[in-house]
């Protein structure tokens, strides 16, 4: 576990490149989204939650932002103390949700994230870089930032620096709140301001996975050929926690549960039962990774 608490007792920190050298494939990983906090209706959803991960043995825990409904500190506070009770490494990215509301426009436009800097973490690229595998989170909740988020030139620049620096065979991770390809599950949606080059980006630095959230909607899809010989699995979380799911996912709560292997990549959809108050399995994906086509 990296997180760490200052003095404060109100400070997550995670270091960089900090993972653990042994950690050899295959790796299990929770992919969570959009807790809400401040939208929980269940009372024991997020126990619920805390008790499936910690239960599936995970190495690694990916929260895709939307921590909060409100980025009130109660609501930040129950966040952090939620990362608490995660007793794996976690790597987290913001959310549309977690930047200051309009009503606060000055902190918005001056410093949109204090907040989720103070509570969950100062580092909004948190990156992992184990011998198998390479994480990196993109923030795309600014203080200008529409519906659809909106991934920067600097972001860009991040994702180059860091999976150009990552042996060939390494799975690549890539994190991000908002979306870069449109949802089958929903007719009408925005995506992310730059969608498309970004995506283009991750493909030509040969990005195997990316996970996000923001839409509410679980789903799990192969983008093919992002460029040719290259496609990326992008998995889409749920609401894990929240009332907020939307279209099919009404009042429903799902994440995904991933297991990186050698030869292939295997997406669990693990959904709440709220008679049974536990998430349980209701779809398994399986991809093939790919053969790298570099020299
Ligand atoms: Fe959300
Ligand atoms: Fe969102």
């Amino acid at each position: 576990m990296e997180s760490d608490r200052s003095g404060t007792g109100a400070f997550h920190s995670v270091a960089l490149d900090s993972g653990t050298p042994e950690t050899r494939l295959p790796v299990r990983i929770g992919h969570i989204s959009d807790i809400h906090f401040g939208r929980i209706t269940d009372a024991n959803i997020v126990d619920a939650l805390v008790s499936d991960l910690e239960a599936g043995d995970l190495d690694l825990v990916i929260i895709s932002g939307d921590l909060t409904q409100r980025a009130f500190p109660g609501q930040f506070r129950a966040a952090s103390q939620f990362l608490d009770r995660i007793s794996s490494r976690w790597l987290v990215v913001p959310g549309n949700h977690d930047v200051y509301p309009w009503w606060r426009i000055r902190l918005r436009l001056t410093d949109p994230l204090r907040r989720y800097k103070k509570w969950i973490s100062e580092e909004l690229n948190q990156q992992i870089d184990w011998p198998d595998l390479s994480v990196l989170g993109i923030n795309s909740a600014h203080g200008m930032t529409i519906q659809g988020g909106r991934i920067d030139a600097s972001e860009r620049a991040s994702m180059a620096t860091f999976f150009s620096s990552v042996p060939d065979r390494t799975f690549k991770i890539l994190v991000v709140h908002h979306h870069l390809t449109s949802l089958d599950a929903l007719d009408d949606h925005d995506v992310a301001v730059n969608a498309a080059e970004t995506l283009q980006s991750a493909a030509d630095l040969d990005v195997d996975m990316i996970l996000c959230g923001h839409l509410h909607i679980s789903q799990i899809a192969h983008v093919e050929n992002v460029r040719p010989g290259h496609s990326i699995v992008v998995c889409t979380a749920g609401t894990a926690t929240s009332d907020r799911g939307r279209g099919s996912n009404k009042s429903r709560n799902f994440y995904n549960k991933i297991v990186v292997s050698n030869l292939d990549v295997e997406i669990e959809e693990r959904e709440y039962d709220a008679a049974a108050r536990r998430f349980v399995a209701t779809s398994a994906h399986t991809f093939a990774r790919q053969r790298r086509s570099g020299p």
